[in-house]
């Protein structure tokens, strides 16, 4: 894929990619560090999420409840090195936005100043004081309704939401507020595909699912779920696209081969002193 003159995308050029539109789907992936964000950008994609789940890809905690705004502003600050063609979203950790509005502003602008352009917290009609804060702040903010995965433990694990009428209607209703809120798009987790039908159709926001149907208005994937990376194995609605893992195990395991077997470094692989630096030597 190029990297050859693209538009900028923005938060007003997202705002309105709504499918009914006629907009192309929205692409969003995570990344964590340089490397990652410089791969996501030349791939074309759209959004790079600089996602919490840092703290189970990366770090290797069970979930996302490990890590505070310190480590988000340290992965977010190594996304922008890589000055991504894509919008950098920041994820709010757990906790970053819990105990009061001026608390959380402060940790959206410390991501903001690592290098986001827009931040995203999870959550329903709860966290509305905090979303309308942040926005007022003129950070523009991402939601993140239904299996929203700080709630782990409240959720007795990584189910999926909304599957009754009431709980459908709650998350219409959640998803209407946040759009009212200012919110510039949504991420929806983990429900049936008829309510991530439903929220899309309801709101002028686009809607970008995971493990949410097709019907949404993008998709995001977790880098390390893509390429198969992880060592976990992904949900059924992750699409493995490679096996990065095992083509890294491999080439390391000849690289161990090539050193214990005497062939790496080879004759070509050194560098040459002169005849009298090793004449003088020997
Ligand atoms: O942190 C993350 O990776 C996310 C995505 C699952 C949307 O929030």
């Amino acid at each position: 894929m190029s990297e050859t003159a693209k538009a900028a995308v923005t938060v007003p050029s997202l705002r309105s990619r709504k499918r009914r539109t006629g907009a192309v789907p929205i692409v969003m992936v995570t990344a964590y560090d340089e490397p990652g964000a410089r791969i996501v950008s030349n791939a074309g994609v759209d959004i790079v999420l600089v996602g919490d789940s840092v703290s189970n890809n990366v770090l290797g905690h069970q979930d996302a409840l490990h890590i505070d705004t310190d480590v988000m502003v340290h992965h977010v600050a190594a996304v922008a090195q890589a000055h991504p063609h894509c919008l950098i979203v920041g994820d709010m950790p757990w906790m970053s936005y819990h105990l009061s509005t001026d608390e959380a502003v402060r940790n959206a602008a410390k991501l903001i100043r690592a290098g986001a352009q827009a931040v995203k917290l999870e959550g329903g009609r709860a966290r509305l004081p905090v979303i309308e804060a942040i926005i007022r702040a003129e950070i523009p903010v991402m939601g993140h309704l239904g299996l929203t995965p700080q709630s782990v433990l409240a959720m007795g694990g990584f189910k999926v939401q909304a599957r009754n009428i009431a709980a459908a209607d709650a998350l219409l209703d959640a998803a209407k507020s946040l759009e009212a809120a200012g919110c510039f798009a949504f991420v929806i987790e983990g429900v049936p595909d008829v309510v991530g039908a439903a929220v899309t159709d309801a709101i002028g926001v686009p809607t970008i699912g995971i493990g949410a149907g097709r019907s949404c208005d993008g998709q995001v994937m977790v880098f390390h779920d893509l390429l198969g990376l992880g060592s976990r194995t992904p949900p059924k609605f992750v699409r493995q696209y490679a096996e990065i893992g095992r083509i890294a195990t491999d080439a390391i395991a000849a690289f161990a081969a090539d050193v214990r077997g005497g062939s790496f470094p080879s004759d070509a692989e050194s560098y040459h002193g002169s005849a009298e630096l090793g004449e003088a030597l020997s």
